[in-house]
C-alpha cells in the first residue's frame, strides 16, 4: 500500500514526509490555487523537497487534445523520473492517455466517478487511476465502486495502479485499507487523524507521571 499526500502545502508535506512513510504528492489545479502561490514556485518547491524515488503528480490544465498534450510533455520534463502527467478522463483526455503511452510519457487518469470509467483509462494504457471517493459516495456509491474497479483490473491482469482519491474522513480511507487498496492519496488533515488519537498523547503522559513520581526522574536511567 502506498500513502501520497493531496496538497500543495510545502510546510505540511514536510512535515508529513519525515513522519509517515510518503510515496509521493499529488496536485490538482483547484489545489495548487489554494496555496496562493505562483504554480512555478509550488512544483519546483515539490521538485526540492521530494527524493528523486517519491512521485510527483502534476495535473494538466487545458482541455483540448493538442493543448493536453503539449502540457503533458512539459510536465514530463520536469523531472528525470517519478513525474506523472494527470489527465482528466474526458473524450480529449482518453486520446491524450493513448497518445501519452504510445509516448511513454506516465498518466494518472483523473476526475473518475465510475468504475467503468476508470475500467477505460486503463485500457487506454493509463499507469494510474484516481477514482474521487468522496465526490462519487456524494452520487451515492464510491468504496463498492473502487472495490469493483479493483476486481475488474485484477480479473484483466491489468498492470494499472489505483489511487483513490477525494477522501474527506478516515472512515472512507479505512473501508479501502480493508478492501486491499493499491494506493490512497489524502490531505494533510485526514493524514493527521490517520495517526493522531487523543488517547495516545493522554497515556504518554500518564507514564511520565508515573514514573517521575517513583524515581524523581524523567528517563530510564
Ligand atoms: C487528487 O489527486 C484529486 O484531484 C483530489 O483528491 C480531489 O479531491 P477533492 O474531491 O477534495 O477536490
Amino acid at each position: 500500500m502506498k500513502l501520497v499526500i493531496d496538497s500543495s502545502d510545502i510546510q505540511k508535506i514536510k512535515e508529513l514526509n519525515e513522519l509517515l512513510t510518503v510515496a509521493g504528492v499529488t496536485t490538482n489545479p483547484t489545489i495548487i490555487t489554494k496555496s496562493g502561490r505562483p504554480s512555478e514556485d509550488v512544483i519546483n518547491d515539490l521538485i526540492d523537497i521530494l527524493s528523486p524515488d517519491q512521485l510527483i503528480f502534476i495535473q494538466v490544465v487545458k482541455t483540448d487534445f493538442e493543448g493536453i498534450m503539449e502540457e503533458a510533455k512539459y510536465i514530463n520534463s520536469l523531472r528525470e523520473k517519478n513525474m506523472v502527467v494527470k489527465i482528466p478522463v474526458t473524450h480529449e483526455g482518453l486520446k491524450a492517455i493513448k497518445e501519452c503511452k504510445k509516448l511513454g510519457i506516465k498518466t494518472l487518469a483523473t476526475a473518475i466517478y465510475t468504475a467503468n470509467q476508470g475500467f477505460m483509462a486503463a485500457l487506454n494504457g493509463a499507469d494510474y487511476l484516481a477514482p474521487y471517493v468522496n465526490r462519487m459516495e456524494n452520487f451515492g456509491d464510491g468504496i463498492g465502486q473502487v472495490c469493483d474497479l479493483l476486481d475488474m483490473l485484477r480479473l484483466n491482469n491489468l498492470p494499472t495502479e489505483v489511487i483513490a482519491a477525494s477522501f474527506k474522513n478516515t472512515r472512507q480511507v479505512h473501508e479501502l485499507f480493508k478492501a486491499g487498496i493499491q494506493s490512497v492519496t489524502v490531505p494533510v488533515d485526514v493524514a493527521f487523524n490517520l495517526i493522531d488519537h487523543p488517547a495516545t498523547e493522554s497515556a504518554v503522559e500518564t507514564f511520565s507521571k508515573d514514573w517521575e513520581k517513583a524515581y524523581g526522574r524523567n528517563s530510564l536511567a
